[in-house]
């Protein structure tokens, strides 16, 4: 028997080893793995000079706590200072303790509690991140959530309108919703938030965890329109698979998180923080990037062609290397005839399917994984329709 609580509908696959874009299970057989480990090894297993970073750590320190300077927490701060446009850092060990720190800190600097965010939207587990969360399944059986979280739909400007006020602390929203399906927003929607936000003062809290790092192509979804956020939350992709979440708030909320108001025990532990480094000063390389965006497109085009006429694909969604197949059929029995196949998906919302591959996969690798899904969506079609 398992001793562990049964959260997780655990696949059959148990890894044995992991390098690039494919991962072995214990078994000998071999997938090409597009989760990323849920959207986490943007620079796929195991990368290099990942692992150098990490060695060198362990070789020199591995936890200290946060009474002492650590220069490297200082070298990450200003990689995501400078990539976000923001100013400062607080790290957390996880997405949803990042998206804790930034509600924190957005009712302390406002004086203000009521958070508006969106349905569909995910933010985490946590107590406070669950309510915000919108969607019912995620705080089934939990009891009375905190009422201060109001949610609103998704790319509705007008009920942004409606609902936002003087109370109001924040949004907090993602460019693209995630988990709730691979929802992109619109630009007219984004800046009508933000407009919104300066106009009651509240601030604009965009949730990167799963869009940043270079996962659209550039280092935050956000910069693909021209909005200017207040808080931004990192997770996932920063650590390369080493536990690290991060937000970064501009200049005049430092007040706000002065000594004592918030902290964590592990957060920015230097393991996980010289592993950020290195996958940052990777992934934030303008020619990275570049490549990243050329591959996401080449995705994107190529599903379309390939997969968009096939029956039973509703839908081809997403940005960069975040990309949504939306399907008739059933998303769990879809997947598992892929893994029998060799490859590794995820899913998303109701009937999507979420493919979030490496950064840096090869044009033969994605060929590879529009293959498989050609041959798998074909095969259930005829039980879908
Ligand atoms: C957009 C978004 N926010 C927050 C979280 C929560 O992150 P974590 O699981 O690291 O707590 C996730 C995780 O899927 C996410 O996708």
């Amino acid at each position: 028997m398992s001793h562990l609580f049964p959260t997780y509908q655990r696949w059959e696959v148990e890894p044995a080893s992991a390098q690039g874009t494919y991962l072995t299970g214990k078994d000998g057989k071999e997938y090409l793995d597009f989760t990323s480990g849920i959207g986490v090894c943007n620079l796929g297993h195991r990368p290099p000079q990942v692992e150098l970073a990490v060695s060198g750590q362990l070789k020199e320190y591995w936890h200290v706590s946060n009474l002492f300077q650590q220069g490297i927490q200082e070298k990450a701060a200003k990689l995501l200072a400078e990539a976000s446009g923001l100013d400062y850092v607080f790290f957390s060990n996880s997405g949803a303790e990042a998206n804790e720190a930034a509600i924190k800190l957005a009712r302390k600097a406002t004086g203000r509690s009521k958070v508006i965010s969106f349905i569909k939207s995910f933010h985490g587990r946590t107590f406070g991140t669950m309510a915000a969360t919108g969607q019912d399944k995620i705080k089934q059986g939990f009891g009375t959530m905190l009422e201060t979280f109001v949610h609103i739909p998704f790319n509705d400007a007008e009920a942004l309108k409606k609902e936002i006020d003087g109370e109001t602390a924040a949004v907090i929203l993602e460019v693209i919703q995630g988990e709730g399906g691979i929802n992109v927003a619109s630009s007219e929607f984004l800046s009508a938030v933000e407009a919104s936000c300066k106009e009651h003062g509240a601030l604009l809290i965009i949730d990167e965890i799963q869009t940043g790092v270079g996962r659209t192509g550039k280092a935050f979804a956000f910069q693909h329109f021209a909005l200017k956020p207040d808080i931004i939350t990192v997770a996932k992709g920063l650590g390369s698979g080493f536990p690290i979440g991060a937000i970064v708030g501009s200049a005049e909320l430092k007040g706000a998180f002065g000594p004592g108001s918030h902290g964590s025990t592990f957060g920015g532990n230097p393991i996980s923080v010289s592993a950020a480094v290195a996958t940052m000063e990777t992934i934030f390389e303008p020619v990275f990037l570049k490549q990243a965006m050329d591959m996401g497109n080449y995705l994107f085009e190529k599903a379309g062609e390939k997969l968009g006429s096939l029956e039973g694909v509703l839908a081809i969604k997403g940005m960069g290397l975040m990309v949504g197949i939306e399907i008739s059929g059933n998303v769990q029995e879809t997947l598992a005839l892929l893994r029998e196949k060799g490859m590794l998906a995820l899913p998303a919302g109701e009937n999507v399917i979420r493919l979030l591959p490496p950064l840096n996969m090869s044009q033969e690798e994605a060929d590879k994984a529009l293959n498989l899904l050609e041959e798998t969506i074909t095969a259930l079609a005829p039980a879908a329709s």
